[in-house]
């Protein structure tokens, strides 16, 4: 389930809903919204129309307030309507509307290239920006493949990525994608995609007891995948630092040095997807800082900008640079939009706060206050799993702690769209009920949430939970 499929149950129309229900029924006539059944919003189940911000808190149209718990899209990173950026954004509007980065370069992209190369893991300085996520990771695989190519290993077009993973939409990085909900409708896709177990520890058959051998494990069988597939036939491997769809999956100590060392062994790009997990999020800048590897390539895009304009970026090695760099040979792939002077600007804006503010070490200094805090849930019956780092927290739900038995179906639909994603949204608090694996409600607030927030967080998780189970849901 996605963020926008979250309230297909809807708000109730009621005297004192009029404002937003007219912004409902526009929305209904002209507005496609992305990956939502669209059929489910009728005259009496209302699109939840979000009108302002401000800090870590988003207002409807009826003025009632909600605590911003997902972060927009995991975007929103230093909260709603901080002057700095529009502060920014007219600079750079009334210095130049826009010119490309093809063939010409701007200031403004540069010093981001030149900033993001300063604060990027090991020798990945090349930048090559895109519009977003999906676009960041076709630009991936697409240059893995040409990277091969003109090293004379020409039949390496192959992609490994992991169970439940999501990796964007468009038709390469669907292809990356695991999930069938969202791959079914358009197949067949791109050829060569090849899939390995998620790092679900919660629900591991081997190494059940131990996290550190079930993440060697966990490596051993993106190996066996490649030789299965002929290793000479593989160009990349993505993988997120902490794994989103599913619920937060978090690296077991070694997991990410044992795939450093299998794709060196055969010569795989490595690609760490951090879309969600970069720009603070875990607490560093990167997921390669947190959990000490350097990957090949980084993938980013949502946080990059705070969420104040589209952007997204490939971070590339020096190595995997270099023959592009030599004679007349170029990557024939761009986005007209890519490294907008306007994102560029905000982008350099948003990582100067985070540096004068001390984010990441506020992130840091609240990890274990967020995770003692959730863990305290388990004492609710339906509340199995607690998993995470840095202000990015997956809780997965069950029917059974001892068995650890799931939510399927109907059943899963009714607890989570049913019950738990409206209450919560009642209550003031938008989070995401996610069913894409097992169920999960996840939290990933702005990295500006102080330990208030939290509390009222995690408040009112323990409320939703504790009537869900009172009620037999
Ligand atoms: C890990 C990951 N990769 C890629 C994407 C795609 O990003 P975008 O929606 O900007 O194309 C997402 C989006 O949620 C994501 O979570």
């Amino acid at each position: 389930m996605s963020i926008d499929e979250i309230f297909t149950d809807g708000i109730h129309v009621s005297g004192e809903h009029q404002e937003s229900h007219h912004y409902s029924e526009r929305a209904r006539r002209n507005l496609w919204l992305q990956m939502s059944r669209m059929g489910a919003y009728s005259e009496n189940h209302e699109i939840p129309i979000i009108v302002r911000g401000e800090g870590v808190h988003v207002y409807d149209a009826n003025g009632k307030e909600y605590f911003d718990g997902i972060s927009g899209l995991f975007t929103n990173a230093l909260g709603h309507g901080r002057p700095e950026f529009a502060i920014a954004a007219a600079e750079s509007m009334n210095n130049m509307t826009f010119f490309p980065i093809w063939t010409y370069a701007h200031p403004k992209a540069i010093e981001l290239a030149e900033k993001i190369a300063s604060i990027a893991p090991g020798d990945l300085n090349r930048v090559f920006f895109t519009t977003g996520g999906a676009e960041a990771n076709e630009s991936a695989w697409k240059l893995a493949r040409q990277y091969h190519k003109l090293r004379g290993d020409t039949d390496r077009y192959k992609v490994i990525s992991r169970d439940i993973a999501y990796h964007g939409t468009t038709l390469g990085a669907l292809t990356i994608t695991s999930l069938d909900q969202y791959r079914k409708p358009f197949e067949p896709l791109v050829p060569g995609a090849v899939k390995v177990p998620a790092v679900n520890f919660y629900r591991a058959e081997a190494h059940a007891d131990d996290f550190e051998a079930f993440g060697l494990w966990s490596a051993e069988q993106i190996e066996e995948a490649l030789l299965r597939e002929g290793p000479e036939t593989v160009a990349a491997v993505f993988l997120e630092p902490v794994q989103n769809a599913g619920g937060c999956f978090t690296p077991p100590p070694g997991y990410w040095q044992k795939v450093r060392e299998i794709c060196d062994r055969y010569g795989v790009i490595l690609v760490s997807d951090e879309v969600i997990c970069a720009f603070g999020r875990l607490g560093t800048w990167f997921g390669g800082q947190k959990y000490d590897y350097v990957p090949d390539i980084i993938t980013c895009a949502k946080g990059i900008t705070a969420g104040y304009a589209p952007l997204g970026a490939m971070i590339v090695s020096d190595r995997m640079a270099e023959p592009f760099h030599d004679g007349d040979v170029a990557f024939q792939h761009g986005f007209t939009w890519a490294g907008h002077p306007l994102s560029a600007s905000i982008a350099l804006t948003s990582i100067g706060i985070i540096e004068r503010e001390h984010i990441l070490d506020h992130v840091l200094g609240n990890q274990e206050y967020f995770r003692q805090s959730l863990e305290a849930l388990k004492d609710i019956p339906i509340v199995g799993d607690v998993r995470g780092t840095g202000y990015f927290w997956g809780v997965e739900l069950v029917k059974d702690q001892a068995t650890k038995e799931t939510w399927l179906g109907d059943d899963a639909e009714r607890l989570l769209r049913g019950f738990i994603s409206p209450e919560m949204f009642r209550r003031g608090l938008i989070c995401r009920s996610d069913d894409r694996g097992d169920p999960v409600v996840q939290l990933a607030p702005p990295l500006i949430s102080t330990r208030d927030d939290i509390d009222f967080m995690v408040g009112t998780l323990r409320e939703v939970f504790t009537e869900a189970v009172k009620r037999h849901v």
